[in-house]
């Protein structure tokens, strides 16, 4: 149910304004966003106080997995929105690897039903590239878009075959949706675990070049000219890979990209751990892997100077039992909804991000890379008469991971015992408060 709420005396991020230098008000009613500005009166509201508190529009990411259908002891469309939620997103993209995976129109009307049954946020479907990922013939793309998806992929693995590739950009391009590419040579990276480098070499473990991610980008900007099709960069990694983006987009390309947290905060060292003995913590190994110092700062300054669109988590739950092997044999995947912010948060403390730059790539920067203003109008905005997705966030509250109260159902956190900053306080879909510290909403 839709409720009247005056949020009061809040700093308030909107991508069109930035961040307020003064604190305001504002009002959400009948469903949507009624007025944002200094001492708004209204009558019949519940009053919340937010001194010392931002509100955004509610986030948005473009990257995560739910597992479900087919690998529900690792998260399910529960368990996984319930995280996004506390974590102050309110709109998310579902990855396909799922099983089975939404490469038809009947197995996404399926998924799109447990969606309405069971999910906290809204989802929005990714479909399949190829048939069953399977990375040889193509999934039924115009299936796929009639019913919903929002965009293509098979993360997970890239699309190897480049001929089938192009004709994935040709078609998806036709639809009007963009290809999420997880670029990566996979004959490059075969048997890799972690960055190659310094730290593999010291742990003797086998390497994933930075080659491997940077000719894959290469290879679809090139494609993604010849065909006119839309290429997103899905977690990019490297420096090399940044650079690419940048040229790309300077020619007028349809190539946007996202980022995530763990590669913005960690290195190939959190493999290592912090003492002399190496840990090998099976916990930081990621597709693609955490990289060098030199990569992340160039990360960090791609998101910066807006080559990267947005911030999206990859949010990868794994069952314990995923994590609690030898390195090599260790399932690739962070959880992250839980802690995005506070790591986020803990950049902007250190002055390596700015904070408008962060709720950009959360908010209006995803919605624009996907073009998701055109089915949710305002969406990442704070517009008025625009439904109301909103987070309010304390961003100095200061916490210590404790990966048994994550509400994901992946425990696999390489942050645990971490101090992050900021701390959601209250969520709103299309109007309604539906999470408040503490409490869900039904
Ligand atoms: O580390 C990763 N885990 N990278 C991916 O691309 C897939 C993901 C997963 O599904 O676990």
């Amino acid at each position: 149910m839709s409720e009247r709420v005056l949020f009061r005396g809040a700093r308030v991020y909107d991508p069109g304004d930035g961040l307020s230098e003064r604190a305001l008000d504002v009002l959400v009613a009948d469903g949507v966003v009624a007025a944002v500005g200094l001492d708004v009166q209204a009558d019949d509201v519940r009053v919340i106080g937010a001194t010392g508190c931002i509100v955004a529009p509610g986030f948005i990411d473009l990257h995560a997995h739910l597992r479900e259908p087919g690998f529900e002891q690792k998260g399910t469309i529960a368990t996984e929105t319930l995280a996004a939620l506390e974590g102050g997103f309110t709109t998310i993209c579902a990855m396909p690897n799922t099983e089975p995976a939404p490469d038809s129109g009947p197995v996404v009307e399926a998924l799109l039903k447990r969606i309405a049954r069971d999910a906290h946020v809204r989802v929005l479907p990714i479909g399949c590239v190829t048939r069953g990922r399977a990375g040889k013939s193509l999934a039924e793309l115009s299936e796929l878009a009639a019913a919903g998806c929002v965009a293509f992929s098979d993360d997970g693995n890239a699309v190897a075959d480049g001929r089938l590739m192009r004709h994935a950009l040709e078609l998806a391009g036709a639809l009007g949706l963009p290809i999420s590419e997880h670029s990566d040579d996979p004959v490059l990276d075969a048997n890799g675990s972690m960055n190659e480098g310094r730290v593999s070499e010291r742990l003797g473990l086998p390497g994933q070049p930075a080659a491997a991610e940077v000719a894959a980008i290469a290879r679809d900007i090139a494609l993604c000219e010849t065909t006119g099709g839309r290429l997103h960069v899905a977690h990019i990694s490297t420096a090399r890979g940044v650079e690419l983006v940048a040229e790309a987009k300077a020619r007028g390309l349809a190539v946007t990209c996202e980022v995530t947290p763990s590669h913005l905060y960690l290195t190939e060292d959190a493999v290592a751990g912090p003492g002399g003995v190496p840990v090998y913590d099976t916990n930081a190994r990621v597709n693609p892997p955490l990289r060098t110092e030199t990569d992340r700062r160039a990360l960090l300054a791609g998101l910066e100077a807006g080559v990267i669109d947005a911030i999206a988590t990859d949010h990868a739950p794994h069952a314990v039992e995923d994590k609690l092997c030898e390195f090599d044999d260790a399932a690739p995947g962070i959880s992250v909804l839980d802690t995005a912010l506070g790591t986020l948060g803990l950049l902007i403390e250190r002055g390596e991000l700015r904070m408008e730059t962060a709720f950009r790539a959360l908010t209006a920067g995803p919605a624009r890379a996907f073009g998701l203003e055109k089915r949710l109008p305002g969406i990442g905005t704070l517009d008025r008469g625009v439904a109301g997705d909103l987070v309010l966030l304390d961003p100095s509250a200061r916490w210590v991971v404790d990966a048994t109260r994550m509400k994901s159902k992946g425990k696999n956190t390489p942050l645990a015992g971490q101090e992050l900053v900021g701390e959601v306080r209250a969520v709103m879909i299309g109007g309604s408060l539906v999470f408040e510290r503490g409490q869900v909403h039904a």
